[in-house]
């Protein structure tokens, strides 16, 4: 076991008596085994998912990924981002699923639009999309209880160099994430498997927003930092769902919040582009619950 799941004296007990380690199992010889479940949530309060849960988020998945596909085949220079929240919002309406953006914490609509300079949480508006931007696109749904998470990021009409390139290495560093995602690899190796893809290309990493865990919440633990060291962080074990969305700059990762209290965006002005999946720890790896090809 690596580092970052040994167990402290005070700790939690990983048989999940829920005494203290020191108090129960440490140092015993027929020491109960490990209840991964319980220690989990006692330890980080990060809900493992069982197997009808992971089908409900795939379930969920399955229309984020529709929602996101529909947007695309639409996508063109001269539509509103607020015709685009119509879109999805009427997609998720027609199956019975709620967008989980809608009212989360105030926002006002149903899906994020981030256009080029825009970080993250781009509220859907009157502004017209034009030839050569890149918009990333951020759909969550409810379906049935269970929420799942997915985004992408789309040209409008013909790149530019800047903006290829910027979406290119977004996609890559996903990419390089999800080569880290499996049993006994830490929360520290996804980020470092980011930032070392980002960094190496003359990028940067924002350090603001970060993956998260979902599934029966729009966002749990443990967070998932798209920077960090190897070996450092929680160790993965099969369970877990979490999210993984590097948003990756081309200037400085610096950014400020706008006065709507919500869209993020680069200091510097130059662009940023986001990937985002849902992701299951397996046995042996890992499953999107949300995949699409990178
Ligand atoms: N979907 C975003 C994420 O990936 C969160 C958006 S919060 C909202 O975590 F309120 F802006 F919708
Ligand atoms: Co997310
Ligand atoms: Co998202």
């Amino acid at each position: 076991m690596k580092n970052g799941n040994k167990i402290g004296r005070n700790d939690p007990c990983p048989c999940g008596s829920g005494k203290k380690y020191k108090k129960c199992c440490m140092g015993k010889q027929n020491s109960r085994p490990v209840d991964v479940k319980r220690w989990y949530r006692q330890k980080y309060d990060i809900r493992l998912k069982e197997k009808k849960d992971v089908e409900g988020i795939k379930a969920a998945g399955r229309i984020v990924l529709e929602s996101l596909d529909m947007v695309e085949a639409e996508l063109k220079a001269g539509m509103t981002t607020d015709e685009i929240n119509t879109l999805v919002h009427e997609h998720a309406e027609k199956y019975g699923a709620v967008p989980a953006p809608l009212n989360y914490r105030g926002f006002p609509k149903s899906v994020c639009t981030s256009v080029n300079d825009v970080i993250c949480h781009g509220i859907p508006g009157e502004y017209v999309l034009k030839d050569g931007d890149i918009i990333n696109v951020d759909v969550t749904h409810i379906y049935k209880g269970y929420y799942a998470d997915a985004s992408k990021t789309f040209f409008v009409g013909t790149p530019g160099p800047d903006a290829q390139k910027i979406v290119r290495v977004a996609g890559e560093s996903l990419k390089a994430a999800m080569e880290m995602l499996a049993p006994d690899n830490t929360i520290g190796d996804i980020g470092w498997a980011i930032q070392s893809c980002a960094e190496r290309q003359g990028c940067s990493v924002v350090r603001e927003f970060v993956g998260h865990g979902v599934g029966f919440d729009f966002h749990e633990p443990p967070q998932v930092p798209h920077y960090g060291k190897k070996g450092e962080g929680i160790v993965l074990v099969p369970g877990m769902v979490f999210t993984v969305e590097p948003m990756i700059n081309l200037g400085k990762p610096q950014l400020f919040i706008k006065d709507d209290g919500w869209t993020a965006v680069t200091a510097d002005r130059e662009p940023s582009a986001q990937f985002e999946q849902t992701f299951f720890i397996t046995e042996d790896g890992f499953e999107s619950l949300t995949p699409y090809f990178l």
